[in-house]
């Protein structure tokens, strides 16, 4: 993992890769131009024999061998001055952790600048510089076997130089834990299905015991006899049993309430007798995105010691196809009692979540309850790869977790839970079946039947939890761990 630490400013002690920012023309900040003066204009000089215009997210890079402490400098676009904020910083710094890799070189060195028009405060600069970094090493390289040392990753030490370096002293382990969290989520969508299956899962949440988190799992025998038709049936036809994983964490013992949160864990989605058209069916091993989120939030609070109470759920299922798999057609009764025919076998997250929340609403009674899921193709459709959707029926949680999307650069668009949207049942209480029009709310208003009065929002995180063009993550290294870190930054607001 790298290590990034702080160091006060001081542009003589930048050295091995350096990495300075320009605004839009190609305009050197203020440390990175003092930088440049000290070593006789060699960066500015080299800018103008370039075309390189500080463009956000472009980089322009050279080796610089006469240079005693220094062997190359990488200089990152920010864009335009006044538009700048984290969400900037972090993706600038994303892109220039990737071009230090290109460099090969292990460690970087860089100031966290005070920018004209930039009303970001430097602390906040400086850790999104921080979690840009940390994001952007990411490579899941696991199964490639005789990696040389040239083909892995090269950045091992990154050191920030900031005016608030006591201050950022103190975050960086709290990034750095949050990191952990956001890259096992990562970790558990790239790893294909044949190993992360919902046993995997179990052994994975059983580690965080260590971090004091309390592991409950249910195995079918006991769903079945709680009555979780719903979910059971979409895992029927796996020879991988079904798994609830409910994961518990006491960071405030003063008070017994908790908030939940719940992640779709379909290990690998088929679509069942609905079966998926074979392009793009293997993407579905990321279908399992949202518990995926769900741990890594675990791990993550655990590991920051946050002062929080939160119940983590996970539904762990693959919904495959044998003879005894579930038809079009079935009608379930739901933990509810609620009774649902199927529409369309592969609209089967919201089945695994509406047990997995009706139950633990049942049994836990949290004060809020967020469920997150790779849900439906309509809302990648709507969204693309730079938000996710927001549904809620409570204005405060929808404006809470916009709040902390915004902060942690995992941005959420509200769309409308309208009863307009619901599916109409021919013969049961609810049908599971979707529309390509509007479908991400037809899912989400079904959702809504399952948690009764209790506050609740759903993010519906279908494209931006996997693929090329989600931030921080590249083609090969797909998984974003989208939601991780929105959880610990919404939970953590209530902290005593
Ligand atoms: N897992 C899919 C949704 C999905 C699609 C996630 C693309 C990530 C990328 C979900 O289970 C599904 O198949 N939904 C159907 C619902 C429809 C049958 C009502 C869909 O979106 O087409
Ligand atoms: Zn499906
Ligand atoms: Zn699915």
């Amino acid at each position: 993992m790298l290590k990034v630490s702080a160091a006060s400013v001081d542009v003589k002690n930048l050295s091995k890769c350096v990495v300075l920012f320009a605004t839009k023309g190609a305009t050197l900040a203020p440390e990175s131009a003092k930088f440049d003066k000290a070593h006789g204009g060699l960066v500015s000089k080299a800018l103008k024999k370039s075309r390189f215009q500080g463009d956000a997210e472009s980089t322009f890079s050279f080796a610089t061998p006469s240079l005693d402490k220094v062997d190359s400098v990488v200089v990152v676009g920010l864009g335009e001055a006044d538009k700048l904020g984290t969400y900037t910083w972090r993706r600038a710094c994303i892109v220039a952790s990737q071009e230090v890799n290109k460099q090969f070189a292990a460690e970087a060195t860089l100031v966290a600048e005070n920018i004209k028009g930039d009303k970001t405060k430097e602390l906040e600069v400086a850790k999104a510089i921080a979690e840009g970094f940390h994001m952007g090493v990411y490579k899941f390289d696991r199964f490639k076997t005789g990696q040389k040392p040239h083909q892995q990753v090269s950045l091992k030490k990154l050191t920030i130089q900031a005016k608030a370096e006591s201050d950022l002293k103190a975050e960086l382990p709290l990034v750095e834990a949050q990191t952990e969290g956001v890259n096992l989520a990562r970790d558990l969508v790239n790893l294909p299905p044949n190993i992360a299956n919902p046993d995997y899962m179990v052994e994975v949440s059983k580690e965080l015991a260590k971090d004091g988190v309390k592991v409950t799992v249910l195995g079918e025998k006991q769903m079945e006899k709680l009555g979780m038709n719903c979910l059971l049936a979409v895992g029927r036809a796996s020879h991988q049993e079904s798994r609830l994983i409910v994961m518990k964490y006491t960071g405030n013992k003063k008070s017994k309430d908790y908030k939940a949160i719940v992640g779709k864990g379909v290990m690998f989605d088929s679509g069942g007798y609905n079966l998926k058209p074979s392009q793009g069916m293997a993407m579905m091993k990321g279908d399992m995105g949202g518990a995926a989120a769900v741990m890594g939030a675990m791990k993550a609070l655990a590991k920051r010691k946050s002062k929080v109470n939160v119940i983590g759920v996970c539904g762990c299922v693959m919904n495959m196809i044998d003879g005894n798999g579930f038809l079009p057609s079935d009608i379930l009764t739901s933990y509810s009692g609620k009774t649902v025919e199927i529409g369309n076998t592969d609209a089967e997250g919201r089945l695994v979540l509406a047990d997995a929340m009706s139950y633990i609403i049942d049994k836990e009674k949290p004060t809020e309850i967020i469920d997150i899921a790779t849900l439906t193709g309509a809302c990648m459709v709507a969204l693309g790869g730079s938000y996710a959707g927001l549904f809620s029926n409570s204005e405060k949680m929808a404006e809470g977790l916009k709040e902390a999307g915004d902060t942690v650069g995992e941005r959420l668009w509200r769309l409308p839970i309208d009863d307009a949207y619901a599916a109409k049942p021919l013969l049961a209480d609810l049908n599971n079946d979707g529309s390509r029009f509007g479908g991400a709310s037809t899912a989400a208003v079904f959702l809504k039947n399952f948690v009764g009065d209790t506050p609740w929002a759903h993010l519906d995180i279908a494209g931006v939890g996997i693929g090329e063009k989600i931030p921080g993550t590249s083609p090969v290294d797909g998984a974003s761990g989208f939601g991780a870190k929105i959880f610990v930054n919404y939970l953590e607001k209530d902290a005593s």
